[in-house]
């Protein structure tokens, strides 16, 4: 629920680094679909993230100065819309609700924008995120140039706002890590529920709906992403997405499934054997991949670079692979020419947050910047075998990933999704049993 002092704080801090000028937050606008038909509304995380404001049109201003100003341009309430679409706030309410110095119908921006701008030494909103948006800012500051001999000034300097953003969202606020571990725990029951669903006959779509239909019933508003439930040689294919085969006996299921919950997202993957019991083969592969990712997770600590715990899940997978006869040579070799990308051709992990690949830079300086206690990330190492003569065929179209959301913690790190069943033993208990 709101909370207005976090926001508050959040646009106190955005304000204090701005120092001076007006930035411009808009939310995102509503999608069509098909003609009458729109997206389900998703708003803009940037200004989400300064308000806690979830409705469309609408707008966040903040001026820096000696007395800063928040200020939101919404919709007007209207009992004809309100009939239809439900529930508007208005300026009145929200101003009170989200506490802001001042609301606006959203109808007046283009009215109060270059007055708001004149004067002001710097402009700070998102160049090029969207188009329509570049063009009214643009028309806005022409309008106010075009007063300059009437001693009007328009901003000389004009800053990508995200670049402050990013870095305070980055390190999650109590609020933040409070929604985190919510939706985290969602997404665990929803990954426990379609093990359980999952046996031999049964269609990858039908295991889909039993995430999604956890995810609902729980009060999550979205999938962060769609699911991806990829049997047996689908889990070869990164962003499968069709979720339409039948699942078969002997064959592994991947899945890559997370609830967005009031913004926040959480995304795990789990891979097990749609017949409950892992072969022998599975059973070298999955071991490997998880051996790797207690590697990265032990890697993952605070003044850790960010690229540690991906440093540490290859040199892992690397020997697994030479040890199968998936690759030739020394681990050294392996890691020097990269062959090892021929089975793992992602990285290990992403920033998460209110999108699921969250904002934040990775380099600083053109280095690997090191990770810090309130960062969230995802831990994802895999294992993807396509068939190949100079592959064992033992191991062909067996696609492994384990995925875990963590959290960087004064001294490590804490597994945020480790209510998620992982160890062969619990695997092997729950799948087929619903
Ligand atoms: N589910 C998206 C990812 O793992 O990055
Ligand atoms: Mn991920
Ligand atoms: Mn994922």
């Amino acid at each position: 629920m709101t909370d207005i002092k976090t926001y508050a704080q959040r646009r106190a801090a955005l304000l204090a680094q701005m120092q001076n000028g007006i930035a411009i937050v808009p939310t995102a606008p509503e999608r069509v679909r098909n003609r009458d038909s729109e997206y389900l509304y998703r708003f803009d995380s940037y200004f989400y993230y300064l308000c806690g404001f979830h409705e469309p049109e609408a707008v966040l201003v903040l001026i820096a100065g000696a007395e800063p100003q928040s200020l939101l341009f919404c919709r007007e309430k209207n009992l004809e819309r309100e009939i239809w679409d439900g529930f508007r706030f208005g300026p009145e309410a929200a101003r009170e609700a989200f506490g802001v110095d001042a609301a606006y119908p959203i109808g007046q921006l283009d009215e109060k924008l270059p007055t708001l701008i004149a004067n002001q030494p710097a402009l700070h909103y998102a160049p090029g995120l969207d188009a329509d948006w570049d063009a009214r800012i643009m028309r806005w500051l022409n309008q106010v140039r075009a007063q300059s001999r009437t001693g009007v000034s328009a901003p000389q300097r004009i800053h990508d706002v995200r670049a402050a953003l990013d870095e305070m969202r980055l390190l999650k606020d109590a609020q933040e890590l409070a929604l985190m571990r919510r939706a985290a725990g969602i997404s665990a029951k929803a990954h426990e529920r379609a093990m359980r669903a999952t046996r031999p006959g049964r269609m990858e779509y039908e295991i889909e709906a039993e995430l999604l239909y956890e995810f609902r019933r729980r009060g999550a508003q979205f999938p962060a992403y769609w699911p991806i439930v990829a049997g047996g040689a689908n889990a070869c294919v990164l962003h499968y997405s069709d979720n339409s085969a039948r699942l078969e006996d002997g064959a592994l299921l991947l899945i890559d499934a997370g609830c967005e919950l009031d913004g926040y997202a959480s995304d795990i993957t789990r891979t097990f054997p749609v017949n409950g019991k892992f072969d022998g083969a599975q059973k070298d592969v999955y071991e490997l991949v998880l051996a790797a990712q207690a590697a990265a997770i032990a890697a993952t600590r605070p003044g850790a670079a960010w690229d540690a715990p991906h440093e540490a899940a290859v040199r892992v997978l690397g020997q697994g692979m030479i040890d199968f006869g998936l690759c030739q040579g020394s681990l050294d070799q392996v890691l020097e020419t990269g062959d090892y990308k021929r089975f793992y051709m992602h990285r290990t992990g992403h920033w998460l947050g209110l999108d699921v690949h969250d904002a934040g830079e990775y380099k600083l300086d053109g280095k690997w910047r090191p990770l810090k206690e309130g960062m969230t990330l995802t831990v994802e190492p895999g294992c993807y075998i396509r068939p190949a003569e100079a592959v064992p065929k033992a191991y062909w179209n067996i696609g492994v990933r384990i995925e875990d959301d963590v959290l960087v913690t004064a001294d490590g790190c804490e597994v945020i999704t480790a209510a998620t069943p992982k160890s062969i033993a619990e695997i092997e208990a729950l799948v087929g049993k619903d």
